[in-house]
């Protein structure tokens, strides 16, 4: 059989391990599909540069119009990340009839209809297995294993800079801001940590799963999101002493009036599976109908396990497995059902609420009649003693630490709000969500 040519726009972190698998394992490929695939043509913004692998002569270019009209390349491996220009490129690519591999999640979450709709116009095949949990195979599992299923929920943690921020607070003690620091000095977080810490990447992965599992078009931008940066090393401690971890969580969940969505920290049982997954690593668990429980773990991230995903959709689509699952994929297409999305006012769940009060008499009735007025019961409480914060000795504070019973999400903002006008209650209340 003839050779497949292959390019890569984009030699970055992942576009340098993608290169060095293809370069490298010519022969396990060739055993696979029975063919050469073969690495013609990298394009990066800076051809001069140099990279930590071995690249042959006159592949490495800046010009990527040496990819778009070469009629020999059938396949774009599009690694550049970001919006523009990736977008115009992948649309190139397909006007171009070659079919696209690409682990751009912010891409699809943003203009995955657009992209799709142009793949199907041209006959063409998007696989973005890398784009969601690096090497964890869920994209392919919930478009092809799980099918049979209607899946009820998903659970998962997503971004392992998050993940691995909340272990270092956890399991070293440490401040936020050192655990930031520390992620970023071990090249897990970028200098500017905003999209994992913020649960922005974790909404658009999560976008892209629910899309897939549940047949459902989802603006990324409307998922309810909360991020880690209120998350303290004293709320560790207490979700400890209440039989709980802290994780960043992203959350799909099927219910009679629609499927839920959100990311947040939130405080997860510690015999819950989910807690059990630290430092950088991903986790997804999904729930079907008929297979009941399956859980993914491994690497989310990093150039070895999103390279390993990315040369697998390569493989796939040399096969023509790709061309099967992109024209079954429940995603972006016209013949979707329609599940409606619920508002997040009337999400159900129990929360953890931390918050610092005046310790006088009279300062529970006050907030214990806020909680009953909004239809909120308590299931637990812990109260610390804190010292003033102007060293005040005639004054004494306390951190009031709860779990409330499932409440309705707008009551229980509506009573955050009422809590935080009473004037002995200090500052802004921290809520999370909680997970049994
Ligand atoms: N890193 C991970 O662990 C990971 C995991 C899963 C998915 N992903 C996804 O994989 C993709 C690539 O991520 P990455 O971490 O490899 O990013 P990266 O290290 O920043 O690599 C991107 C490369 O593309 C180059 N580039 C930028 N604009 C270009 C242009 N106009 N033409 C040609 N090349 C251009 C960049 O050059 P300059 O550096 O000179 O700008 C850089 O070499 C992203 O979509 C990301 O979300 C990454």
């Amino acid at each position: 059989m003839s050779a497949v040519k292959v390019a890569l726009l984009g030699l970055g972190t992942i576009g340098t391990g993608v290169a060095d698998i293809l370069l490298n394992r010519v022969e396990r490929i060739r055993n696979v599909t029975g063919r050469d695939v073969l690495l013609t043509r990298i394009c990066d913004k800076d051809a001069s540069l140099k990279r930590d692998i071995e690249i042959p002569s006159g592949v490495l270019t800046n010009d990527p119009e040496l990819i778009f009209n070469d009629p020999d390349i059938k396949i774009g491996i599009e690694l550049i990340g970001g919006i523009e220009p990736a977008r115009a490129f992948v649309l190139r690519l397909l006007a171009s009839g070659k079919n696209v591999v690409t682990a751009n999640k912010a891409l699809l979450a943003q203009h995955g209809a657009e992209l799709f709709a142009a793949a199907r116009q041209n006959g063409c095949t998007i696989a973005f297995e890398a784009a969601v949990c690096g090497g964890i195979p869920i994209i392919s599992s919930i478009a092809t294993s799980l099918q049979a299923n209607t899946i009820q929920s998903l659970d998962a943690i997503v971004n392992g800079t998050s993940n691995f921020i909340l272990s270092q607070m956890e399991d070293g003690g440490t401040s936020y801001s050192y655990a930031v620091k520390e992620a970023q000095r071990l090249g897990y977080a970028e200098a500017n940590p905003a999209m994992d810490v913020d649960g922005t990447d974790a909404v658009q992965k999560l976008t892209i799963l629910a899309q897939l599992g549940f047949g459902v078009d989802v603006d990324w931008k409307k998922v309810s999101r909360m991020g880690i940066e209120s998350v303290d090393a004293i709320d560790f401690k207490f979700a400890k002493d209440l039989g709980y971890r802290i994780k960043l969580l992203a959350v799909a969940n099927r219910g009679d009036e629609g499927l839920e969505l959100h990311v947040a920290p939130t405080l997860v049982r510690r015999d819950n599976p989910l807690a059990r997954v630290h430092d950088v690593f991903n986790a997804v668990r999904v729930v079907g109908d008929y297979v009941g429980q399956v859980f993914f773990q491994g690497l989310g991230a990093g150039r070895k396990p999103t390279a390993s995903a990315v040369v697998g959709d390569v493989i796939d689509t040399v096969l023509g497995r790709a061309k099967i699952t992109f024209d079954t994929l429940n995603l972006w297409n016209s013949n979707r059902k329609v599940v409606p999305i619920k508002r997040t006012d009337n999400f159900y769940g129990k929360a953890y609420l931390r918050f610092d009060a005046e310790d006088r008499p009279g300062v529970m009735r006050d907030f214990a009649a806020v909680f009953g007025k909004n239809n909120i019961s308590i299931a637990s409480m812990i109260q610390h003693e804190k010292n003033d914060q102007n060293n005040n000795p005639n004054k004494q504070n306390a951190v009031i630490i709860l779990i409330t019973h499932e409440a309705r999400e707008g009551d229980l903002l509506k009573a955050i709000d009422e809590l935080e006008k009473i004037p002995s209650i200090q500052g802004k209340i921290i809520r999370m969500r909680v997970q049994d």
